[in-house]
């Protein structure tokens, strides 16, 4: 069920939240050649990938992640919409020795993907490598999941879940909140631009919105099952369950950090 949900909770994100990946693929459009090469990391459902494959008409792309069944998704949704010509998908641990055929690209897509590498610094240095020369990193990270309540007794509860789920990452080892920024420069990236998304959606909200907001407070319930009070748990399967479109928000940061492998090696 957990696995469901997140899976349900990828799609809806790039569906609810349309106006936005636009925007933000229209960007990476910008960064690349004609008939590039793109590489989704740690692609899960393929939100960015199969966007990328539609609104990029002439992009290849190679979609990586750690778990078979989300690249099973992801290519099933790929057949569907008719990109399926036009994505690879490997199976591989990012957080070990990348495989040497992954590349080269012209624009390594990271969404939601960097804060779950253990090192980093590591896996920018391998992206580095699996670049063109003057090829481009988008990385793209959330601060929490979005909010969804305005009312006094569900926004309380949501901020106490959100501050929880803060602890619960940084529990794991998580890297949020990081300077993506810095870490691309000390990778040897030229860092090229950051931008941040706030999005704030009110009434008429897009279809489906209901959906996410429950499927993502179910998620958080599942994940802090052990962290939140009984009450508070009980309460926030209520809010999800009874939820309706009328008293709905959907409030998100999205941070993107660019950078870019310079053409040449500067020399000594
Ligand atoms: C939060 S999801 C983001 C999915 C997708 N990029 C998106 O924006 O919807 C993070 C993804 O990273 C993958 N992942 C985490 N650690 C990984 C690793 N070491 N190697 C490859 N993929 C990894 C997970 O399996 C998951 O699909």
């Amino acid at each position: 069920m957990a696995h469901q949900h997140l899976t349900e909770m990828l799609d809806l994100d790039v569906e609810v939240l349309h106006d936005h990946h636009r925007e933000v693929i229209a960007l990476a459009g910008t960064l690349v050649p004609a008939e590039p090469h793109i590489i989704d990391l740690g692609a899960g459902t393929g939100a960015g990938t199969l966007a990328l494959a539609r609104q990029l008409s002439d992009a290849q792309l190679t979609a990586v992640d750690i778990d078979d069944e989300m690249l099973a998704h992801l290519r099933h949704r790929a057949t569907e919409l008719g990109v399926g010509q036009r994505i690879r998908t490997v199976r591989a641990d990012l957080d070990d020795t990348w495989p040497t055929d992954l590349g080269p690209a012209d624009l390594i897509w990271a969404s939601a993907a960097m804060h779950h590498f253990a090192d980093p610094a590591r896996a920018l240095g391998q992206a580095r490598a699996a670049l063109r020369p003057g090829g481009a990193i988008m990385i793209t990270e959330l601060d929490s999941f979005p909010k969804f309540l305005s009312d006094p007794v569900g926004s309380a509860i949501e901020d106490r879940c959100h501050d929880e789920m803060a602890r619960h990452r940084a529990a794991a080892g998580m890297h949020m909140n990081e300077d993506w920024g810095a870490h691309l420069t000390a990778a040897g990236f030229v860092a090229e631009a950051e931008r941040r998304f706030d999005i704030d959606l009110r009434a008429p909200l897009p279809q489906r919105a209901l959906r996410y907001a429950q499927v993502c407070l179910s998620r958080m319930g599942e994940r802090l099952g052990d962290r939140l009070s009984r009450v508070d748990l009980a309460t926030l399967g209520d809010i999800a369950a009874n939820l309706s479109e009328q008293d709905l928000v959907i409030r998100a940061t999205r941070l993107v950090w660019i950078g870019r492998v310079p053409r040449s090696v500067p020399s000594p």
